[in-house]
């Protein structure tokens, strides 16, 4: 499975709905700020109920001191198997502590080599060597690389091979088709209101799959 549903705009109750309909479709679900902040860390288990086998990812984008991101983690950890954070805070004092909580616990870190909205070319592209060192030195479970840039997620699978997981949002609002990713060597493709904000999610995000596997097969040709 492929496709990651991002959870940022919704109240409980309607995510709720939205989790259970997809949960057989989706490989998971990533719960942004925006959710956490209007519900409550709490709300996490109890949307977590309606789909608990699939992924579940806090993007609270953690760009922090170890000692920080260790205390913010600990506040979603029980609910989560997986939390996002920020590649350019580097390895020491920061992303190796936060490592460390989390293989502890056994749940895994994504770090973000790079984002998909335009601004990212100004400052983030041009960290790109120095925070895929910082991946290849840390080894997370999974890595963000921008679904709108197909050459970064390229860059991201031939610098760190195949025992990451790339996943790469962007798709829909943001600009890129649903497969590009996929085809461009991502894992995961993370998809947002193109699903959340559509009057009928369930058959939006049925047709997101279908353009998914329409593309692979016609990049795969
Ligand atoms: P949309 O609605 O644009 O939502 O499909 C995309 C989701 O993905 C998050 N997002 C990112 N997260 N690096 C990240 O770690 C990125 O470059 C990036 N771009 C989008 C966004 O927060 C939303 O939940």
């Amino acid at each position: 499975m492929t496709l990651i549903v991002a959870i940022d705009g919704l109240g409980v109750e309607e995510a709720r709905g939205l989790t259970r309909s997809l949960c057989t479709r989706v490989a998971g679900f990533k719960v942004g700020l925006p959710f956490l902040l209007a519900n409550g860390v709490q709300s996490l288990s109890e949307l977590r109920g309606a789909c608990p086998e699939k992924l579940w990812i806090a993007d609270l984008k953690l760009a922090d001191i170890g000692h920080v991101m260790k205390l913010v983690a600990s506040s979603v950890a029980s609910s989560v198997d997986a939390v996002i954070a920020h590649g350019f805070v580097g390895v020491r004092g920061a992303l190796d502590e936060l490592k460390e909580y989390l293989d502890s616990l056994g749940k895994k870190l994504i770090i973000v080599v790079s984002m998909s909205h335009p601004g990212a070319e100004e400052v983030y592209d041009k960290a790109l060597p120095s925070i895929l060192s910082v991946a290849a030195k840390l080894r997370p479970w999974g890595v963000v690389a921008p679904a709108t840039r197909p050459a970064i997620i390229r860059e991201t699978r031939k610098t760190l091979g195949q025992g990451v997981k790339i996943l790469s949002p962007g798709i829909g609002a943001q600009g890129a088709r649903p497969g590009e990713a996929l085809c461009a060597g991502a894992d995961y493709e993370i998809v947002g209101r193109l699903i959340t904000g559509a009057g009928d999610p369930v058959a939006s995000a049925e047709e997101v799959l279908s353009k998914q596997e329409e593309m692979l097969r016609r990049c795969k040709e």
